[in-house]
């Protein structure tokens, strides 16, 4: 993003506007050429920490970096000019204290460029949530199934059944309060996920979640179905890139083993005939 970009990019405001609306459209990208593809269709484009599993191999996000988020997170910046940008704060930046996540949420936002940053945690955040807006630092909240918290919650569970409805409605409801623009609701079961969204005065952004939400948000890769092993109950996949990639790599393979790539048309002649290059 450009200060000379004649496009005006998605701020806050016009997201928290969005409540009740038309359905607001978010999906990680990780890299600039992906953020290129989303940036044209989507109000908010994620850097998640997701990226650990998703780009880095990493069995969890625990093991994701602030240096990670500022690498991807500036990659990001410079395919987006339009949607609103959006970055994760990775495991261990924000938790301490209201002064340590001031600390590398400034960081991230002065270093990426990005609008606004992501934590996880419902009321026991909340404090923090406010310590930052009040500074001016935008903040989109994660509650229900908070996958830094994966070993606290005894795996990538649904969160919020039964008795557990009231804990996920007061998160929901103490990050808004703070002040945060707008929070994600991760594996909450439906009707839970429309009272809450009836309930808060922010956008609810539901994965695996409900249609009611405000707006839905996606992994990019899991969307385009690039893992062929992965197949979340909560993902559809508008894409089998996963097995275009593979074809195309056997293909190649194939071709390379019976010198039949490169052809005449991919190598460069001794000699120039007319304007050839
Ligand atoms: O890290 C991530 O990609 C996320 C989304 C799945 C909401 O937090």
């Amino acid at each position: 993003m450009s200060v000379n970009s004649p496009v005006r990019p998605v701020m806050a405001a016009d997201i928290l506007a969005r409540k009740g609306g038309e359905p607001l459209v978010c999906l990680t990208a990780y890299t600039t050429p992906m953020a290129r593809l989303v940036d044209a269709h989507c109000d908010i484009t994620l850097v998640g920490d997701s990226l650990g599993m998703v780009v880095h191999g990493l069995p969890t996000t625990l093991g994701v970096t602030m240096e990670m988020m500022i690498l991807h997170g500036k990659a990001v910046a410079r395919g987006t000019s339009r949607a609103m940008l959006v970055i994760d704060m990775p495991f261990g930046s924000y938790e301490e204290s209201p002064a340590q996540a001031f600390a590398n949420a400034r960081r991230l936002m002065a270093e990426t460029g990005c609008a606004a940053v992501k934590l996880e945690g419902g009321r026991h955040m909340a404090g923090t949530i406010r310590f930052l807006v009040e500074r001016g630092i935008p903040v989109m909240a994660h509650v229900g199934l908070t996958p830094q918290a994966v070993n606290a919650l005894g795996g990538y569970k649904v969160q919020g059944r039964g008795a557990d409805a009231d804990r996920v409605m007061e998160d929901a409801i103490a990050v808004a309060e703070a002040g945060a623009f707008s929070v994600v609701l991760e594996k909450v079961p439906d009707g839970l996920s429309q009272r809450i969204t009836q309930r808060v005065a922010i956008p609810t952004i539901g994965i695996g979640a409900s249609a009611h939400c405000d707006g839905q948000v996606l992994v990019l890769d899991d969307m385009l179905g690039l893992f062929t092993d992965f197949r979340p109950k909560f993902v559809k996949r508008y894409g089998e890139l996963g097995t275009a990639a593979d074809e195309a790599i056997a293909a190649y393979a194939a071709e390379v083993r019976a010198r039949r790539f490169p052809a005449s048309e991919h190598v460069f002649p001794d000699e120039l005939k007319g304007k050839q290059p």
